[in-house]
């Protein structure tokens, strides 16, 4: 229904506007500049700074602009005599307690406060008593506090309660002695939490890793994307003499709003660090020698040549951006190499060829909050993807039912109407059972090993519920996660999946993980597909058949074995024994020391053009920040005069746009979200290994080689020792209590944490947590385990 129009006069301006909207958006809307500090148009009204005060007609004071309905016929005057002498009395109390420190703070040029000062201040103070002075807070290693600058505009604290879904900072106290703070001094949790930052609009909070870097003015502006996640938040870089010495958020209301999560405003960090590549290396005789291009890349022609086409396996990072990914498919295709893929989490491929075009959300990220229900499989959005997380949050503000089959309560931020917990090797039978909740079901559209599972399974009645709450809702949605990613079933979990999203109406949503993993599927970086989606004819091999099989020689592209895969050790005991490894990267590590032989120092997502296609389908292309350091170059370029060293036609692009050019040629710039995977006929449902499983999932800062290296985000909380959790009653059948050490045994290779009991957890399974730091010599994240227990103190 549209909404109601009125008509009223700001500053003798006729204007429209919303009926119920409030003054201060209407002036905004209409480029009328009312001051302002505790108004945030992504907020609620709090009407605590007096700021906005305008003129009114026929009212007897000045009211606040950001509390004060429009209505019919109103006369609103913003900087009458009346409006003015308000304004200014109320900047003058502000600045009563706000310290004269301006040239040493972070927020100075920038600043809402310094601002508004320079419009409604007065130069000389009639106060003489003394300042109050409050002690600053620890908030952790990503924001710095200089709390005696606070004006008490709470922003900070309506952030916490309205957006970020927990409530951490509140204030305490009246008048003088209110401060704004944690409560019990901690840090802070949220994945959103350097928001804050934006929103204070004085320089009480600050960004810690970039405090005192820089001043505003000193610094570039560059429109960038973030590629760690499936969003593809729109970011700014600012950058000082080269280097990105701090990122915000730039606005756009269909992805990211005016917010980012800490992922994408602190990687930045990563960009800087000692082990970047800075040069070509090739492996000597004895040791290490630093090579010039022209010789690094014939030496990798020549190599590579020496192979047989499939003994050649080429795997890519996600994240890399589309142009990267397209010429090194091409490249490598143009050599009769087919073992190409980027799925390095993935565990289970038999579905592929029903995969659709690329994974996708099946609705644009905006549309999300519109949801009424939404059913979570082995997915802990908050961590994944944390703008979608915070779409999910709307949606449940506004009563949308979140259902979550994992198996362990995860802290979401939001409320989950139900969370069934169960071990991974039971989430077949889970989704079965509800299945089975389908009246009249004709399940032959699902694979017949998958029909006897539905038929076998009795519902639970959380099974019964699920259902209920899916097929009852207007708009619902089913979201695949990593962890089912990761699943050794992960096939059959998708085919069972899709089958009950169509089955109850609600969308399928296949959450692709990386900034650019719906870009890889469709450019071909796929061993079973082309650029496009065609299909491919001479299908190579997938990752874990690149690493089991018979490849001697490796492209490692963006990509390090020990953080990256979905098994480490298993893939670094594949390079270790290859007879080739050339590696593209922005980093050299000591592990890629010992299994490389030529070394391409790469640049980064900030320092080369590049397109990435998020999860709605979207193609965003940004242009690079800074340069690479020392002999690093875009990636694309490089590969490009690869293709020369190998004598190969159709690489003449002078330009990144030029390849750009060559991919919309071949797949269209290709959106929409077709459901290829509802008639999935070829899944891994056999019986899973009897005995306990492990489950865990990668960790939200390790995701990629550049949040790996952001190290204030490594001091988060998030960033947790590995140990192993389970709940009491598994302890107490393993005859083990909380804390105790045991050995985890996976695959034969074993491991000895440190046990923390979790209530939880279901029976069946251990949680042994992945690092972000420290190599998991255990291997896949979701497999058969036995847990051991060692002689303790207590026996
Ligand atoms: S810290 Fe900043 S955002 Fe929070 S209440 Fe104080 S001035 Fe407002
Ligand atoms: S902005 Fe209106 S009272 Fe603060």
């Amino acid at each position: 229904m549209p909404e109601e129009q009125i008509q009223l006069f700001i500053n003798d301006r006729e204007v429209h506007a919303s009926k119920g909207a409030m003054l201060i958006e209407v002036a905004d809307q209409h480029d009328i500049r009312i001051p302002r500090f505790c108004y945030h148009k992504k907020l609620s009204v709090a009407a605590n700074c007096r700021m906005c005060m305008v003129e009114v007609e026929k009212a007897p004071k000045a009211l606040p602009a950001c509390a004060t309905p429009v209505a019919e016929g109103m006369r609103v005057y913003t900087h009458s005599p009346a409006a003015l002498d308000a304004q200014k009395s109320t900047m003058e109390f502000l600045l009563i307690n706000h310290p004269l420190d301006c040239p040493v703070c972070d927020q100075g040029g920038e600043c809402e406060l310094q601002d508004t000062a320079m419009g409604y201040g007065e130069d000389v103070s009639r106060y003489t008593e003394r300042k109050r002075v409050v002690a600053d807070k620890d908030l952790g290693p990503l924001v710095s506090t200089d709390m005696t600058r606070c004006i008490h505009c709470t922003r900070c604290v309506r952030f916490g309660s309205e957006v970020a879904g927990i409530r951490e900072l509140g204030a305490t106290g009246r008048g003088e002695f209110m401060e704004i703070g944690t409560y019990v001094e901690r840090a802070l949790t949220s994945e959103l939490s350097g928001n804050v930052i934006d929103v204070c609009p004085v320089g009480a909070l600050n960004a810690k890793p970039s405090r005192m870097r820089a001043r505003s003015w000193e610094m570039l502006q560059h429109a960038g994307l973030a590629p760690h996640d499936g969003v593809g938040s729109n970011i700014y870089m600012h950058v000082l003499r080269n280097t990105v010495v701090r990122v915000v958020p730039r606005e756009n209301e269909e992805l990211n709003e005016t917010w980012i999560p800490d992922r994408d405003r602190f990687s930045y960090e990563g960009l800087h660090v000692p082990d970047r590549a800075t040069e070509p290396l090739v492996r000597g005789a004895h040791k290490w020698e630093a090579s010039s291009w022209p010789a690094s890349l014939k030496q990798v022609a020549q190599k590579i040549r020496q192979f047989r086409p499939e003994e050649v396996g080429v795997m890519a990072a996600p994240h890399s951006t589309l142009e990267e990914l397209y010429l090194l498919q091409k490249l490598f295709r143009g050599l009769g190499i087919q073992n190409i893929d980027h799925r390095v989490r993935q565990a289970d491929f038999v579905d592929q060829e029903y995969m659709p075009l690329f994974p996708n959300l099946g609705q644009s990220i905006e549309s999300v909050e519109q949801n009424d229900a939404v059913f979570l499989i082995g997915c802990d959005i908050r961590l994944e993807q944390p703008m979608l997380a915070h779409r999910i949050r709307k949606a449940s503000a506004r009563g949308c039912q979140v259902i979550a089959l994992n198996s362990r309560d995860l802290d979401f931020l939001f409320a989950a109407q139900v969370t069934w917990n169960q071990a991974p090797q039971a989430w077949l039978s889970a989704l079965a059972e509800i299945i089975k909740c389908i009246p009249n079901n004709d399940l032959k559209d699902l694979p017949h090993e998958l029909i006897e599972i539905v038929e076998q399974a009795s519902p639970s009645r959380y099974a019964q519920h699920i259902f209920e709450v899916l097929s009852q809702a207007g708009t619902s949605t089913v979201f695949l996660g990593a962890m089912l990613e990761a699943h050794p079933l992960a096939s059959a979990l998708r085919a069972l999946g899709a089958f009950l999203a169509r089955h109850t109406g609600a969308n399928l949503g296949i959450l692709p993980q990386a900034g650019n993993t719906a870009g890889a599927w469709l450019c071909g970086t796929v061993p079973h597909r082309l650029a496009g989606g065609a299909p491919n004819p001479d299908a190579g091999l997938n990752v874990t058949e690149m690493l089991t099989g018979p490849c001697k020689a490796f492209v490692l592209f963006n990509l390090e074995p020990e953080f990256d895969f979905a098994s480490a050790p298993d893939t670094l005991k594949a390079m270790q024994e290859a007879e080739f490894v050339v590696v593209f990267t922005p980093y050299v590590s000591e592990s890629m020391r010992g299994y490389a032989d030529v070394i391409l120092p790469i640049a980064t997502f900030a320092e080369t053009r590049g397109t990435y296609v998020n999860a709605e389908g979207r193609w965003q292309t940004a242009d690079p920040a800074i340069n690479p350091p020392g002999q690093a170059r875009p990636a694309w370029r490089i590969l490009r005069v690869l293709a020369e060293h190998f004598g190969l036609e159709g690489f003449a692009h002078g330009s990144c746009q030029q390849v750009l050019d060559e991919i919309k040629a071949r797949t269209g710039e290709a959106t929409g979200f077709e459901g290829r995977l509802h008639e999935s006929k070829a899944v891994n449902a056999q019986a899973t290994a009897d005995g306990m499983y492990r489950v865990s999932a990668t960790p939200m800062y390790a995701v990629d080689n550049v949040v790996r290296r952001a190290g204030s985000l490594q001091q988060t909380p998030f960033e947790h020792t590995p140990g192993v959790a389970m709940c009491e009653r598994q302890a107490r059948e393993l005859g083990v209590q909380d804390e105790d050490e045991v050995r985890i045994v996976q695959d034969g290779r074993a491991k000895v944490l440190r046990l923390e009991l979790d209530p939880d957890l279901p029976m069946g399974c251990v949680w042994v947590q992945k690092s972000a730091r420290h190599v998991d010599v255990l291997g896949d994240a979701i497999a058969p385990v036995e847990v051991q227990r060692l002689r303790l103190d207590h026996d």
